[in-house]
């Protein structure tokens, strides 16, 4: 699995985002040291605050499969985003140094990160 090939799985999935409110379309591909990808789509709720972004989505997939160790995840938003603060930590759990692909909606990488760049100085589970 290449990183562009990730990529481009996160700009399919990015198309089943469910985001009436936001508009906002966002896609994951989360790749485990198995080699297998789980995918995610932001699904967002009449009632806001309950909205998933597809980050966690892709991780809740993964975990719920069996897997818990993680090599990269790309994930495909407008423009190439950031993850929020909340997928980040979620993230920080279960891989604190997996590659971050930031990729635009056709799935071009716009930038790279290991997460422990975009979360330094983390809380996790070795910090309890
Ligand atoms: N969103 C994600 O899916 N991932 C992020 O990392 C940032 C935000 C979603 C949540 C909401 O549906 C929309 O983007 C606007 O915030």
């Amino acid at each position: 699995m290449t990183d562009q090939e990730l990529l481009k799985i996160a700009a399919q999935a990015k198309e089943r985002a469910y985001a009436p409110y936001s508009k906002f379309l966002v896609g994951a591909a989360l790749l485990g040291k198995s080699g297998t990808v789980y995918e995610g789509c932001n699904v967002e709720n009449a009632s806001y605050g309950l909205t998933n972004c597809a980050e966690r989505v892709a991780i809740g997939v993964a975990i719920s499969s069996g897997e818990r160790e993680f090599e990269a995840i790309a994930i495909s938003v407008k423009g190439g985003g950031s993850p929020c603060g909340a997928c980040r930590q979620v993230l920080n759990e279960f891989t604190p140094k997996i590659r971050v692909l930031m990729g635009d909606e056709e799935g071009n990488l716009v930038r790279e990160r290991s997460l422990d760049q975009l979360l330094p100085e983390s809380f996790g589970p070795d910090s309890l």
